[in-house]
């Protein structure tokens, strides 16, 4: 497993969200309710970047069609659109005020 360091902790407020690319993939970091949380920036749908998705809690809900997710694990929370996966979350760790997403390799 790999650890890359993505954002300062002092450049989040509550609800603020990240957008940044490893790799070639785009990933949100979020912060809701003193959590934070990594995903890929990509709706289990239809793919459309979360960017801009409502945050409640520890849900996120994409604003193109409502699918709505649990932040921690992932899960479809709703039934709002057919064959939806689960959304991809990353763990990370917070090292000198710095997080960083782990990666497998
Ligand atoms: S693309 Fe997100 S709900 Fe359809």
């Amino acid at each position: 497993m790999i650890q890359i360091p993505l954002i300062h902790t002092d450049h989040f407020h509550d609800q603020d969200r990240y957008t940044c690319n490893v790799n070639g993939r785009s990933f949100l970091v979020l912060k809701s309710e003193d959590r934070y949380y990594i995903i890929e920036n990509k709706c289990g749908h239809f793919g459309v970047p979360l960017t801009n998705a409502r945050v409640e809690r520890s849900s996120i809900q994409c604003l193109a069609h409502g699918a709505k997710f649990c932040l921690a694990s992932g899960r479809v929370l709703n039934n709002a659109v057919e064959s939806c996966v689960v959304l991809a979350v990353f763990e990370h760790v917070i090292i000198d005020n710095v997080i960083y997403i782990c990666l497998h390799c």
